[in-house]
């Protein structure tokens, strides 16, 4: 692999992910690793990630810099640049001047790192301290307004580096920086593909589960869907998936999965409808933090039963369940952190999950698996767009989404408008700005409006279209108002309940993404 070396800026998993979509295979470490580490984990290159402004800030992380004697090619980015131009004898003046945000840079596009880029540019830069000289055997390769070296390279020892930030958006030709290291300088072939990486897991997933039973819950995300799919392409009907429609679903949902998608897939499917039983466990709650414990625990109580059926039937036959398949994602797992070797597992939320005293072995097909990439699988697979292309959706369903008590009535009122809000965002191609965009009922507020003739008191619905990485910040989507105007005059006519339409403009922090 090529490990990436996170000095615990948020930057790390963006590098990850960049150096796969250059079909190239990577791995997080956290920057405590040692030398010795790295050499048993054998990688065919490093990058070492941005992290604090300098080397000199007190508490920097320290790198074992005999990481850096191995011979393995390297990329520093940031503070890893920093990191290495001191290594290797260059100067880090400590000038205290920081440099953020988009910056002018002129390029020597006459080296390997930068090869064939245009000679001024626009780059993302975020330090504080500056290389001002660097090492001997490194030619120059940048220069901005403040910073003498903005990036060098060293070819007879594979060592490159760059003061800026390739792997965000911000950075034209970032890319191309990364690919120029991983192809040009490191010389390796982009080879990791969703085709690989489907024969690898099918093969692997054969091997550990033999001719065990397996059981799935499908949430009809694309996570479930898609480890489940992974797992029926190895083993076939040996796999069972349970699927529990609580009544919080959006429109069409339980469809696609039923048919949708068990027809590309052909797994075998037993949906439970539980819907009584969550509107009954529902009536009378409007406290968030308790409806998610509601939703959760009957849940859980849902599946339970579903497994025993399962369970009872599959030892009739003299072949019990052994296994259970989660659709755990990279980074969900991966240990990273600034130095301190502390897990980065989004704490989170695991409403809607499963129980974790099931008598289960897991298989986790998409552990290694950013989304992206999961996705690109889903649809090598033939899973249907509708699934694969879905954005993130909370366990709890529609039932944090309506402010108030959930009824049978206002799920119906918040299921249209919010079909209406998909579908007008998907026919805009906006879907892949959004991360996601909740669709909220304001139950318990009723507003003023006028139709025809007469005086309405309705309910408001507010979009909250959000654009993000990682969910853990977000900032508000700024959808053209054409479109914005479609929705609300789409959902103000069609859905009879409705009377107003406002949008979110708050970013996360300080407002969640969710209004529960
Ligand atoms: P917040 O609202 O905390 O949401 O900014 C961050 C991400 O988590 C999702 N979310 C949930 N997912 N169970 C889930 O499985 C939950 O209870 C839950 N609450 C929020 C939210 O949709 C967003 O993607």
């Amino acid at each position: 692999p090529v490990l990436v070396i996170d000095f615990g800026a948020q930057y790390a998993q963006l590098i990850a992910r960049r150096v796969r979509e250059a079909d190239v295979y990577s791995e997080i470490v956290p920057s405590t690793i040692t030398a010795d580490e790295v050499r048993a984990k054998d990688p065919a290159a490093i990058v070492l990630s941005g992290g604090p402004s300098s080397v000199y800030e007190p508490g920097a992380p320290r790198l074992d810099e005999g990481i850096l004697d191995l011979g393995i090619p390297t990329l520093g980015i940031c503070y890893g640049f920093q990191v290495m131009a001191s290594h290797f004898g260059g100067t880090v003046a400590r000038t205290g001047r920081r440099e953020y945000g988009s910056t002018a840079m002129s390029v020597d596009a006459s080296g390997a790192l930068l090869e064939g880029q245009p000679g001024a540019q626009t780059v993302w830069m975020s330090h504080g301290d500056s290389v001002s000289e660097a090492p001997e055997g490194f030619t120059v390769l940048a220069t901005t307004a403040d910073t003498p070296v903005a990036a060098f390279e060293d070819r007879e020892r594979r060592m490159a580096g760059v003061q800026w930030h390739p792997e965000v958006k911000h950075s034209e030709h970032g890319q191309k920086v990364l690919e120029s290291f991983l192809h040009g300088i490191a010389g390796l072939p982009g080879d990791w593909d969703s085709g690989n990486i489907i024969e690898e897991q099918v093969a692997r997933i054969r091997e550990t589960v033999g001719s065990d039973k397996v059981l799935c819950a499908l949430s009809g995300g694309v996570d479930s869907a898609v480890a489940a799919a992974l797992v029926h392409e190895a083993v076939g009907d040996q796999l069972v998936c349970v699927f529990v429609d609580h009544g919080l679903l959006r429109q069409d949902e339980r469809r696609q999965v039923e048919e949708d998608y068990v027809a590309s897939t052909g797994v075998r499917l037993v949906t439970v409808d539980a819907r009584e039983r969550f509107m009954q466990a529902l009536a009378g709650v409007t406290d968030p933090e308790q409806k998610r414990k509601i939703i959760g625990r009957e849940f859980i109580r849902v599946f339970e039963q579903a497994e025993r059926d399962l369970a009872a039937e599959a030892a009739s036959e003299g072949e019990p369940i052994r296994w259970l398949v989660q659709g755990t994602l990279y980074p969900d797992v991966v240990e990273s952190g600034g130095g301190t070797g502390t897990a980065n597992i989004k704490s989170h939320h695991n409403v809607g999950g499963l129980p974790d005293d099931l008598q289960f072995q897991l298989i986790e097909p998409l552990r290694a698996l950013f989304k992206d990439e999961v996705r690109a699988i889903g649809r090598e697979l033939g899973l249907p767009e509708a699934i694969v292309g879905r954005q993130p959706f909370p366990g709890p369903g529609l039932g944090i989404r309506i402010i108030g008590e959930v009824t049978e009535e206002r799920l119906d009122t918040l299921r249209r408008a919010d079909a209406i809000a998909r579908a007008e965002l998907t026919a805009a191609g906006l879907d892949d700005e959004i991360w996601q965009c909740p669709v909220v009922l304001l139950a318990d507020v009723r507003s003023v409006g006028v139709q025809g003739d007469g005086r309405t008191y309705g309910h408001p619905i507010v979009l909250r279209p959000v654009s993000s990485e990682d969910a853990m910040t977000a900032d508000w989507t700024r959808l053209p108002y054409d479109v914005l105007a479609r929705i609300s005059n789409r959902i103000t006519n069609e859905v009879a309940e409705v009377n107003r339409v406002v949008l979110d403009v708050t970013s996360k922090p300080p407002g969640t993404i969710e209004w529960e």
